[in-house]
């Protein structure tokens, strides 16, 4: 019995008593199970129900109704006992819940611990990542990047089919940019060895460079108006270019763990925007203001959103329809989530709104999801001057540093890289999906890189350790006999461990990573705690075997909301 289960029995009778003493009652068991709060202090129950919003419905006076409830509770044999005391009624779970009922099933679960099919047979898309090619890929974009993938891999935890879509900026006149300075400055060697970095000094130097020239400019549209209609030698460039780019983002994903199942960029659209922007013509949404065509939404407080230009050439806004449009015919999603910084926040809610406008009622099924704009050591980031940290450097930063402290403590360490990939990677990315996703974060590189405290270094530590204990056991014992009496720290830390399925649900309702990442901070708080009273190891077999495979469940728990943010399990440190 999950404690989803657990929790929902309670709640019944609870929606059972109520019917029966309350006769304007409307409560059920899913309204009862959804008021339900953990008590900060232990001493006050394990669970406790607030009867202070019910008591207007219930015309009752709080600690009446907490006192009423409580009489439903004498014959329910799931729990250790009750108290009714100022408008809560609290509750004390049984420990056998705990020790046999709720470890046996993460025991027996396993990696499977957590997971639901609450999505079964729905397909959710996600758009995240998707870099502009030629230009850096930097701290800025470690937010989409991550949250995405965290975000998919929760929905696939939950039972979704979950596609993954890189929707690279591939396409614009940036492209005509960097094949005037490739022609000017560049040569094949130099962008073979460089890779991206080449790109994108080529494409900082056409700036500079412009700036005193400005006919460079002219001769970057030029370039790209070509590439648009087909020249051969441009088309082998910018295929050339986005080769090279893919190559070098696969190694940043590869790092994270992150696989995508399209790289279906703006440029694969291209041929698909001309009967958008008809259609829109045709249903009449469209008005012509200076050249360019636009769809008024005045009307739901927004500014026109812009789809072609005066020159014809088309918006962000065309692309990003025409791609929605495909999907839907392509994959018939349930829901389309978009995860980019909150700058773009307007962009989204107009052109969802130019989907219902066009009639398809499916536009309630696309979601933004906004994150915050991220600084490093207090500095805004600027693209064009070229003065920005990037993913790779700060993730190679954190991957030393983690090589040196192992060089120190432990150099005979098996599969070094591997670990210090693992541990250096993780720090950013635990260190980032510590915050809520719309928070601004000032993101102090020290901070980031530092292993002690709340950190994800910390967390894998504690994974590891865990193991390590397991293997001094010599292994995870076949059976585990019930403790009579177990101690305080085993149970809050069963508790606890209880918790991660709503952790899960909780990340996902609010597509909210940082729910699972303090999750884990609070599994290792109170595993180090057990760890800190209680030896595990001794030499009573019974106590031993009990507690090891706590241990285990420990590590299973861990493991599993460790994967859900991007991280990689570390049994051996
Ligand atoms: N390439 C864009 C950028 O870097 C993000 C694309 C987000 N996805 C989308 N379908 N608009 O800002």
């Amino acid at each position: 019995m999950s404690i989803l289960d657990y929790k929902s029995a309670i709640a019944d009778i609870l929606a059972r008593t109520a019917e029966k003493e309350f006769s304007e009652c409307t409560l059920s068991g899913d309204d009862i199970l959804n008021m339900f709060e953990y008590p900060p202090d232990k001493q006050m129950g394990d669970l406790a129900l607030p009867c202070f919003k019910m008591s207007r419905t219930l015309r009752c006076a709080p600690p009446v109704i907490a006192e009423k409830l409580a009489g439903g509770l004498c014959d329910c044999n799931l729990i250790k006992g009750f108290n009714a005391t100022g408008g809560y009624l609290n509750i004390y779970m049984k420990p056998e819940y705990l020790t046999d009922t709720l470890l046996h099933e993460i025991l027996e679960k396993g990696d499977d611990y957590g997971r639901t099919n609450e999505g079964e047979g729905k397909t959710v898309l996600f758009d995240y990542s998707s870099p502009n090619v030629a230009k850096p890929f930097h701290i800025g974009h470690l937010g989409t990047t991550v949250i995405g993938h965290s975000l998919k891999k929760l929905h696939e935890f939950a039972g979704y089919k979950c596609v993954g879509i890189n929707h690279l900026g591939d396409w614009g006149t940036q492209f005509g940019k960097l094949i005037v300075a490739y022609r000017l400055w560049g040569n094949r060697e130099a962008v073979e060895k460089g890779g991206i970095d080449e790109l994108v000094a080529l494409y900082v130097r056409f700036h500079k460079e412009a700036a005193k020239k400005p006919e460079l400019e002219d001769e970057a549209r030029a370039e790209f108006t070509a590439l648009e209609n087909g020249k051969e030698e441009n088309v082998e460039l910018w295929k050339w270019f986005i080769e090279i780019s893919i190559e070098e983002y696969k190694k940043t994903y590869a790092q994270l763990g992150i696989e995508f199942d399209s790289y279906a960029g703006e440029s694969f659209y291209s041929d698909k925007i001309a009967p958008v922007v008809e259609e829109l013509k045709d249903k009449g949404l469209t008005v012509v203001d200076n050249g360019a065509t636009m769809i008024p939404l005045e009307e739901y407080k927004m500014p026109p959103c812009l789809i072609l230009k005066s020159d014809g050439s088309t918006l962000y806004a065309a692309r990003d329809i025409a791609a929605a449009l495909y999907r839907k015919k392509t994959y018939d999603f349930d829901k389309c989530v978009y995860v980019t910084s909150a700058g773009q926040s307007l962009h989204f809610a107009q052109w969802f709104r130019v989907v219902g406008l066009m009639g398809y009622e499916w536009y309630k099924d696309l979601v933004h999801v906004p994150y915050g704009t991220v600084s490093i050591n207090g500095a805004k980031l600027a693209t064009r001057s070229g003065n920005v940290i990037l993913l790779k450097d700060l993730f190679a930063l954190a991957v030393d540093k983690v090589k040196g402290i192992i060089d120190e403590k432990n150099p005979n360490l098996e599969n070094k890289d591997e670990v210090a990939c693992a541990v250096g990677v993780g720090a950013i990315v635990f260190h980032y999906l510590s915050n809520s996703r719309i928070k601004d974060i000032n993101f102090m590189l020290e901070d980031a890189l530092s292993f002690e405290g709340n950190t994800g270094p910390y967390a894998q530590y504690t994974y590891a350790r865990c193991y390590s204990i397991i293997e001094k056991a010599g292994g995870v014992p076949e059976s585990y006999a019930i403790p009579e009496n177990a101690d305080e720290t085993v149970l809050e830390l069963l508790k606890i461990l209880s918790r991660f399925p709503e952790a899960v649900k909780d990340a996902l309702d609010s597509y909210e990573p940082m729910t699972v990442t303090r999750y884990i901070l609070d599994v290792c708080a109170a595993f180090n705690r057990f760890y800190h009273d209680c030896q595990i190891l001794t030499d009573d077999k019974e106590v031993t075997d009990f507690r090891v495979s706590l241990t285990k469940s420990v590590a299973t728990v861990l493991g599993n909301a460790l994967e859900l943010i991007c991280m990689k399990k570390t049994p051996k440190i």
